[in-house]
Protein backbone atom coordinates (compact mmCIF):
# COMPACT_ATOMS: atom_id res chain seq x y z
CA UNK A 1 0.00 0.00 0.00
CA UNK A 2 1.27 3.72 -0.94
CA UNK A 3 1.46 6.17 1.60
CA UNK A 4 0.35 10.00 1.02
CA UNK A 5 -0.60 12.52 3.07
CA UNK A 6 -3.97 12.27 1.23
CA UNK A 7 -6.71 11.13 3.32
CA UNK A 8 -10.05 11.08 1.67
CA UNK A 9 -11.53 11.72 -1.89
CA UNK A 10 -15.28 12.32 -3.30
CA UNK A 11 -16.35 10.86 -6.27
CA UNK A 12 -19.72 12.09 -8.04
CA UNK A 13 -21.50 11.32 -12.08
CA UNK A 14 -22.90 14.80 -13.63
CA UNK A 15 -24.72 15.27 -16.49
CA UNK A 16 -27.03 12.74 -18.71
CA UNK A 17 -25.69 9.20 -17.60
CA UNK A 18 -23.42 6.82 -19.88
CA UNK A 19 -22.33 3.35 -19.99
CA UNK A 20 -19.34 3.10 -17.80
CA UNK A 21 -19.80 5.66 -14.83
CA UNK A 22 -20.00 2.76 -13.10
CA UNK A 23 -17.25 1.63 -13.99
CA UNK A 24 -15.21 4.47 -13.17
CA UNK A 25 -17.06 5.00 -9.46
CA UNK A 26 -15.20 1.14 -9.19
CA UNK A 27 -11.93 2.23 -10.22
CA UNK A 28 -11.68 5.21 -8.40
CA UNK A 29 -13.10 3.67 -5.31
CA UNK A 30 -10.56 0.20 -5.13
CA UNK A 31 -7.77 2.63 -6.22
CA UNK A 32 -8.19 4.77 -3.38
CA UNK A 33 -9.08 2.18 -0.85
CA UNK A 34 -6.60 -0.63 -1.95
CA UNK A 35 -3.88 1.62 -3.27
CA UNK A 36 -3.69 4.36 -0.66
CA UNK A 37 -6.30 3.54 1.93
CA UNK A 38 -8.01 6.36 1.51
CA UNK A 39 -11.32 7.07 2.80
CA UNK A 40 -13.97 7.52 -0.15
CA UNK A 41 -17.24 9.56 -0.30
CA UNK A 42 -19.56 9.23 -2.83
CA UNK A 43 -22.23 12.47 -3.73
CA UNK A 44 -25.43 11.90 -4.86
CA UNK A 45 -27.09 13.06 -8.18
CA UNK A 46 -24.19 15.21 -9.42
CA UNK A 47 -23.73 18.60 -8.40
CA UNK A 48 -27.31 18.44 -6.84
CA UNK A 49 -26.08 16.57 -4.01
CA UNK A 50 -23.33 18.41 -3.41
CA UNK A 51 -25.53 21.70 -3.32
CA UNK A 52 -27.82 19.58 -0.78
CA UNK A 53 -24.66 17.84 0.93
CA UNK A 54 -26.23 14.59 0.52
CA UNK A 55 -22.73 12.75 0.54
CA UNK A 56 -22.35 8.95 1.54
CA UNK A 57 -19.20 7.01 2.40
CA UNK A 58 -18.46 4.44 -0.14
CA UNK A 59 -16.95 0.92 0.51
CA UNK A 60 -15.16 -1.49 -1.09
CA UNK A 61 -18.19 -3.88 -1.16
CA UNK A 62 -20.70 -1.10 -2.37
CA UNK A 63 -18.87 -0.43 -5.77
CA UNK A 64 -18.38 -4.50 -6.09
CA UNK A 65 -20.40 -6.43 -9.00
CA UNK A 66 -20.87 -3.21 -10.76
CA UNK A 67 -18.68 -3.07 -13.87
CA UNK A 68 -21.14 -4.30 -16.25
CA UNK A 69 -24.16 -2.06 -15.38
CA UNK A 70 -24.98 0.70 -16.92
CA UNK A 71 -26.36 3.58 -15.19
CA UNK A 72 -24.50 5.61 -11.51
CA UNK A 73 -25.13 3.95 -8.57
CA UNK A 74 -24.77 7.48 -7.77
CA UNK A 75 -26.97 9.11 -9.28
CA UNK A 76 -27.05 11.92 -11.73
CA UNK A 77 -28.97 15.22 -12.87
CA UNK A 78 -28.23 17.40 -15.32
CA UNK A 79 -29.91 20.66 -14.53
CA UNK A 80 -27.55 21.27 -11.25
CA UNK A 81 -25.20 24.47 -11.68
CA UNK A 82 -23.46 25.69 -8.40
CA UNK A 83 -23.32 29.19 -9.77
CA UNK A 84 -26.48 29.49 -11.64
CA UNK A 85 -28.62 27.17 -9.07
CA UNK A 86 -32.32 27.32 -9.92
CA UNK A 87 -34.41 29.27 -7.19
CA UNK A 88 -37.98 27.49 -6.38
CA UNK A 89 -40.94 29.24 -8.22
CA UNK A 90 -44.19 28.45 -9.42
CA UNK A 91 -43.82 26.84 -12.98
CA UNK A 92 -45.32 29.30 -15.12
CA UNK A 93 -42.84 32.18 -13.55
CA UNK A 94 -39.56 33.01 -15.24
CA UNK A 95 -36.87 31.35 -13.61
CA UNK A 96 -34.70 32.88 -11.15
CA UNK A 97 -30.96 31.66 -10.17
CA UNK A 98 -28.49 31.80 -7.31
CA UNK A 99 -25.02 31.24 -7.18
CA UNK A 100 -24.94 28.14 -4.22
CA UNK A 101 -21.42 27.50 -5.28
CA UNK A 102 -20.18 27.86 -1.54
CA UNK A 103 -22.66 25.14 -0.47
CA UNK A 104 -20.15 22.74 -2.48
CA UNK A 105 -17.03 23.90 -0.40
CA UNK A 106 -18.70 23.57 2.83
CA UNK A 107 -19.92 20.32 2.06
CA UNK A 108 -16.54 18.85 1.57
CA UNK A 109 -14.86 20.87 4.28
CA UNK A 110 -17.22 19.53 6.64
CA UNK A 111 -16.04 15.70 5.67
CA UNK A 112 -12.55 16.93 4.98
CA UNK A 113 -12.48 16.09 1.65
CA UNK A 114 -9.39 16.29 0.24
CA UNK A 115 -10.14 15.89 -3.91
CA UNK A 116 -12.89 15.78 -5.31
CA UNK A 117 -13.49 13.28 -9.04
CA UNK A 118 -15.90 15.09 -10.88
CA UNK A 119 -16.94 12.40 -13.73
CA UNK A 120 -19.10 14.31 -16.80
CA UNK A 121 -19.43 15.81 -19.86
CA UNK A 122 -18.88 20.06 -21.03
CA UNK A 123 -21.45 21.16 -18.39
CA UNK A 124 -19.78 19.57 -15.55
CA UNK A 125 -16.56 20.18 -16.41
CA UNK A 126 -17.47 23.72 -16.75
CA UNK A 127 -18.63 24.25 -13.37
CA UNK A 128 -15.78 21.99 -12.08
CA UNK A 129 -13.48 24.51 -13.49
CA UNK A 130 -15.04 27.49 -11.84
CA UNK A 131 -15.10 24.99 -8.75
CA UNK A 132 -11.45 24.47 -9.18
CA UNK A 133 -11.01 28.34 -8.69
CA UNK A 134 -12.94 28.56 -5.76
CA UNK A 135 -10.07 26.27 -4.27
CA UNK A 136 -11.69 22.69 -4.28
CA UNK A 137 -8.91 20.46 -5.49
CA UNK A 138 -10.88 18.95 -8.32
CA UNK A 139 -9.98 16.10 -11.22
CA UNK A 140 -12.32 15.15 -14.30
CA UNK A 141 -13.14 12.39 -15.95
CA UNK A 142 -14.41 12.62 -19.56
CA UNK A 143 -17.86 11.38 -20.28
CA UNK A 144 -20.23 11.56 -22.74
CA UNK A 145 -22.02 9.05 -24.94
CA UNK A 146 -21.63 12.21 -28.02
CA UNK A 147 -17.72 11.87 -27.65
CA UNK A 148 -17.83 15.64 -28.06
CA UNK A 149 -15.69 16.84 -25.39
CA UNK A 150 -12.67 19.17 -25.84
CA UNK A 151 -9.31 17.87 -25.21
CA UNK A 152 -9.58 13.66 -25.27
CA UNK A 153 -9.94 11.99 -28.29
CA UNK A 154 -12.45 9.88 -27.08
CA UNK A 155 -14.93 10.03 -23.93
CA UNK A 156 -16.45 6.84 -22.47
CA UNK A 157 -19.75 5.44 -23.12
CA UNK A 158 -19.09 6.72 -26.84
CA UNK A 159 -17.98 3.06 -28.01
CA UNK A 160 -20.96 1.50 -26.29
CA UNK A 161 -23.84 4.44 -28.04
CA UNK A 162 -21.98 3.35 -31.27
CA UNK A 163 -22.62 -0.21 -30.77
CA UNK A 164 -26.10 -0.41 -30.00
CA UNK A 165 -26.65 2.07 -32.70
CA UNK A 166 -24.94 0.03 -35.01
CA UNK A 167 -26.87 -2.87 -33.80
CA UNK A 168 -30.17 -1.09 -34.24
CA UNK A 169 -28.96 -0.03 -37.93
CA UNK A 170 -28.58 -3.65 -38.67
CA UNK A 171 -31.86 -4.94 -37.52
CA UNK A 172 -33.58 -1.89 -39.36
CA UNK A 173 -32.10 -3.20 -42.44
CA UNK A 174 -33.81 -6.44 -42.64
CA UNK A 175 -37.14 -4.17 -42.19
CA UNK A 176 -35.93 -1.85 -44.98
CA UNK A 177 -34.86 -4.82 -47.45
CA UNK A 178 -38.38 -6.65 -46.87
CA UNK A 179 -40.69 -3.56 -47.59
CA UNK A 180 -38.83 -1.42 -49.70
CA UNK A 181 -38.65 1.12 -47.37
CA UNK A 182 -36.40 4.58 -46.46
CA UNK A 183 -35.67 4.00 -43.17
CA UNK A 184 -34.62 7.46 -40.89
CA UNK A 185 -32.73 6.50 -37.87
CA UNK A 186 -32.18 9.36 -35.93
CA UNK A 187 -29.47 9.43 -33.31
CA UNK A 188 -28.73 11.48 -29.97
CA UNK A 189 -24.98 13.73 -29.98
CA UNK A 190 -26.41 17.09 -30.05
CA UNK A 191 -24.45 19.16 -32.21
CA UNK A 192 -21.51 16.36 -32.69
CA UNK A 193 -22.30 13.85 -35.33
CA UNK A 194 -20.06 11.60 -33.81
CA UNK A 195 -22.01 8.78 -33.45
CA UNK A 196 -24.13 8.85 -36.80
CA UNK A 197 -20.73 9.02 -38.04
CA UNK A 198 -19.15 5.81 -36.40
CA UNK A 199 -22.62 3.69 -36.39
CA UNK A 200 -23.98 5.31 -39.81
CA UNK A 201 -20.57 3.34 -41.42
CA UNK A 202 -20.26 0.30 -39.49
CA UNK A 203 -23.92 0.19 -40.27
CA UNK A 204 -23.56 0.69 -43.81
CA UNK A 205 -26.01 3.21 -44.01
CA UNK A 206 -26.68 5.02 -47.69
CA UNK A 207 -26.68 8.35 -46.32
CA UNK A 208 -25.35 10.11 -43.02
CA UNK A 209 -26.67 13.21 -42.46
CA UNK A 210 -24.35 15.06 -39.57
CA UNK A 211 -24.78 18.61 -37.58
CA UNK A 212 -20.74 19.87 -39.58
CA UNK A 213 -22.16 19.27 -42.49
CA UNK A 214 -25.31 20.96 -43.52
CA UNK A 215 -27.72 18.64 -46.28
CA UNK A 216 -29.36 19.79 -49.09
CA UNK A 217 -33.18 17.81 -49.20
CA UNK A 218 -32.98 17.94 -52.84
CA UNK A 219 -29.21 15.64 -52.35
CA UNK A 220 -30.66 13.14 -50.19
CA UNK A 221 -33.87 12.58 -52.52
CA UNK A 222 -31.88 11.98 -55.68
CA UNK A 223 -29.64 9.83 -53.82
CA UNK A 224 -32.47 7.33 -52.77
CA UNK A 225 -34.23 7.71 -55.60
CA UNK A 226 -30.77 6.85 -57.46
CA UNK A 227 -30.47 3.36 -55.52
CA UNK A 228 -34.25 2.85 -55.95
CA UNK A 229 -34.29 2.88 -60.09
CA UNK A 230 -30.89 0.81 -60.12
CA UNK A 231 -32.79 -2.22 -58.24
CA UNK A 232 -31.34 -0.75 -54.41
CA UNK A 233 -35.57 -0.85 -53.27
CA UNK A 234 -34.33 0.18 -49.99
CA UNK A 235 -32.30 2.84 -48.49
CA UNK A 236 -30.83 3.50 -45.08
CA UNK A 237 -31.18 7.31 -43.61
CA UNK A 238 -28.66 7.69 -40.40
CA UNK A 239 -29.30 11.12 -39.46
CA UNK A 240 -27.78 13.21 -35.92
CA UNK A 241 -30.03 14.43 -33.96
CA UNK A 242 -28.68 17.69 -34.43
CA UNK A 243 -28.66 17.41 -38.47
CA UNK A 244 -29.87 20.20 -40.35
CA UNK A 245 -30.79 21.38 -44.25
CA UNK A 246 -28.19 24.41 -45.55
CA UNK A 247 -29.71 27.53 -44.26
CA UNK A 248 -32.02 25.81 -41.67
CA UNK A 249 -32.32 25.20 -38.06
CA UNK A 250 -32.26 22.14 -36.00
CA UNK A 251 -34.77 20.78 -34.98
CA UNK A 252 -35.63 21.43 -30.96
CA UNK A 253 -37.90 18.92 -28.99
CA UNK A 254 -37.96 20.79 -26.25
CA UNK A 255 -36.48 23.92 -24.05
CA UNK A 256 -35.96 23.39 -20.27
CA UNK A 257 -35.65 26.62 -18.57
CA UNK A 258 -34.16 25.66 -15.72
CA UNK A 259 -30.91 23.68 -17.32
CA UNK A 260 -27.23 25.15 -18.13
CA UNK A 261 -28.17 23.88 -21.52
CA UNK A 262 -31.66 24.35 -22.39
CA UNK A 263 -32.25 23.02 -25.98
CA UNK A 264 -33.23 19.50 -26.41
CA UNK A 265 -32.89 18.24 -29.68
CA UNK A 266 -34.59 15.55 -31.48
CA UNK A 267 -37.11 15.22 -34.24
CA UNK A 268 -35.28 15.60 -37.24
CA UNK A 269 -35.71 12.12 -38.30
CA UNK A 270 -39.36 12.48 -38.91
CA UNK A 271 -39.45 15.28 -40.76
CA UNK A 272 -36.78 13.93 -42.73
CA UNK A 273 -39.15 11.02 -43.72
CA UNK A 274 -42.22 13.44 -44.51
CA UNK A 275 -39.59 15.40 -46.73
CA UNK A 276 -38.28 12.79 -48.76
CA UNK A 277 -41.86 11.41 -49.08
CA UNK A 278 -43.13 14.26 -50.01
CA UNK A 279 -40.57 14.60 -52.93
CA UNK A 280 -39.98 11.21 -54.04
CA UNK A 281 -42.89 9.32 -53.44
CA UNK A 282 -41.10 6.70 -51.62
CA UNK A 283 -42.12 4.82 -48.43
CA UNK A 284 -40.22 6.60 -45.57
CA UNK A 285 -40.39 5.46 -42.00
CA UNK A 286 -38.29 7.19 -38.95
CA UNK A 287 -36.97 5.35 -36.06
CA UNK A 288 -35.74 7.02 -33.31
CA UNK A 289 -33.25 5.39 -31.19
CA UNK A 290 -33.09 8.28 -27.83
CA UNK A 291 -32.20 7.18 -24.44
CA UNK A 292 -31.63 3.61 -25.14
CA UNK A 293 -27.91 4.81 -26.85
CA UNK A 294 -27.89 5.64 -22.58
CA UNK A 295 -28.69 2.49 -21.30
CA UNK A 296 -27.05 -1.02 -21.06
CA UNK A 297 -23.59 -2.74 -20.46
CA UNK A 298 -20.73 -0.89 -21.58
CA UNK A 299 -18.73 -2.30 -24.32
CA UNK A 300 -15.70 -4.11 -22.91
CA UNK A 301 -13.57 -1.14 -24.68
CA UNK A 302 -15.54 1.69 -22.45
CA UNK A 303 -15.19 -0.56 -19.21
CA UNK A 304 -11.32 -0.74 -19.99
CA UNK A 305 -11.32 2.84 -20.67
CA UNK A 306 -13.48 3.93 -17.51
CA UNK A 307 -11.17 1.70 -15.67
CA UNK A 308 -7.92 3.55 -16.52
CA UNK A 309 -9.44 7.18 -16.40
CA UNK A 310 -10.90 6.37 -12.68
CA UNK A 311 -7.58 4.86 -12.32
CA UNK A 312 -5.39 8.26 -13.82
CA UNK A 313 -7.92 10.41 -11.78
CA UNK A 314 -7.12 8.89 -8.30
CA UNK A 315 -3.29 8.61 -9.27
CA UNK A 316 -3.38 12.71 -10.11
CA UNK A 317 -5.07 13.77 -6.75
CA UNK A 318 -3.05 11.80 -4.34
CA UNK A 319 -0.19 13.41 -6.44
CA UNK A 320 -0.90 16.82 -5.96
CA UNK A 321 -1.95 17.41 -9.14
CA UNK A 322 -5.32 19.24 -9.33
CA UNK A 323 -7.76 21.14 -11.56
CA UNK A 324 -7.42 18.98 -14.35
CA UNK A 325 -9.30 16.22 -16.55
CA UNK A 326 -7.95 13.20 -17.79
CA UNK A 327 -7.80 12.45 -21.71
CA UNK A 328 -6.53 9.74 -23.65
CA UNK A 329 -4.81 11.61 -26.35
CA UNK A 330 -3.00 9.57 -29.39
CA UNK A 331 -3.64 6.05 -27.35
CA UNK A 332 -1.85 7.89 -24.32
CA UNK A 333 -3.38 8.75 -21.06
CA UNK A 334 -2.88 11.91 -20.25
CA UNK A 335 -4.33 15.53 -18.82
CA UNK A 336 -5.57 18.87 -20.08
CA UNK A 337 -6.41 22.07 -17.50
CA UNK A 338 -10.08 21.76 -16.63
CA UNK A 339 -10.00 25.67 -17.82
CA UNK A 340 -8.86 24.94 -21.46
CA UNK A 341 -11.98 22.11 -21.37
CA UNK A 342 -15.07 24.74 -20.42
CA UNK A 343 -17.07 25.84 -22.75
CA UNK A 344 -15.55 24.22 -25.65
CA UNK A 345 -17.04 21.28 -27.85
CA UNK A 346 -15.15 18.79 -30.27
CA UNK A 347 -17.16 18.35 -33.35
CA UNK A 348 -16.40 16.10 -36.60
CA UNK A 349 -13.68 17.72 -38.86
CA UNK A 350 -15.04 17.75 -42.30
CA UNK A 351 -11.85 16.35 -43.35
CA UNK A 352 -12.26 13.29 -40.81
CA UNK A 353 -10.71 9.79 -42.24
CA UNK A 354 -13.93 8.45 -41.61
CA UNK A 355 -16.02 11.00 -43.84
CA UNK A 356 -13.05 10.39 -46.88
CA UNK A 357 -13.52 6.81 -46.60
CA UNK A 358 -17.34 6.54 -46.56
CA UNK A 359 -17.34 9.00 -49.00
CA UNK A 360 -15.05 7.36 -51.37
CA UNK A 361 -17.63 4.03 -50.86
CA UNK A 362 -20.30 5.92 -52.12
CA UNK A 363 -22.16 6.87 -48.96
CA UNK A 364 -23.94 10.29 -49.27
CA UNK A 365 -23.75 12.92 -46.35
CA UNK A 366 -26.76 15.02 -48.44
CA UNK A 367 -24.11 17.07 -50.23
O1 LIG B 1 -25.30 14.49 -23.91
C1 LIG B 1 -25.91 13.25 -23.95
C2 LIG B 1 -27.29 13.34 -24.53
O2 LIG B 1 -27.85 12.05 -24.54
C3 LIG B 1 -27.38 13.99 -25.91
O3 LIG B 1 -26.97 13.14 -26.94
C4 LIG B 1 -28.83 14.39 -25.94
O4 LIG B 1 -29.00 15.48 -26.82
C5 LIG B 1 -29.10 14.80 -24.51
O5 LIG B 1 -28.13 14.16 -23.71
C6 LIG B 1 -30.47 14.43 -24.00
O6 LIG B 1 -30.63 14.93 -22.70
P1 LIG B 1 -31.81 14.53 -21.70
O7 LIG B 1 -31.38 13.34 -20.93
O8 LIG B 1 -31.99 15.73 -20.85
O9 LIG B 1 -33.02 14.22 -22.53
Amino acid sequence: MSRTRFRSIAVMTGGGDCPGLNAVIRAVTKTAISKYALEVWGIQDGYLGLIENRINRLSYNDVSNILTVGGTILGTSNTADPFKFPVPCPISAKPQFKDVSGNCLKALQQRNIDGLVCIGGDGTMASAARLAKKGLPIVGVPKTIDNDLYGTDVTFGFNTAVTTATDAIDKVHTSASSHHRVMIVEVMGRYAGWIALYSGVAGGADVILIPEIPYKLGKVCEYVLGRSRRGKRFSIVVVSEGARQVGGQMVVQKRIATSPDPLRLGGIGNKLAEDIYRQTGLDCRAVILGHIQRGGTPTPYDRTLATNFGHAAVELLVRGIRNRMVVLKGGRLSSISLSRVAGKIRNVPRNHELIKAALAIGTSFGT
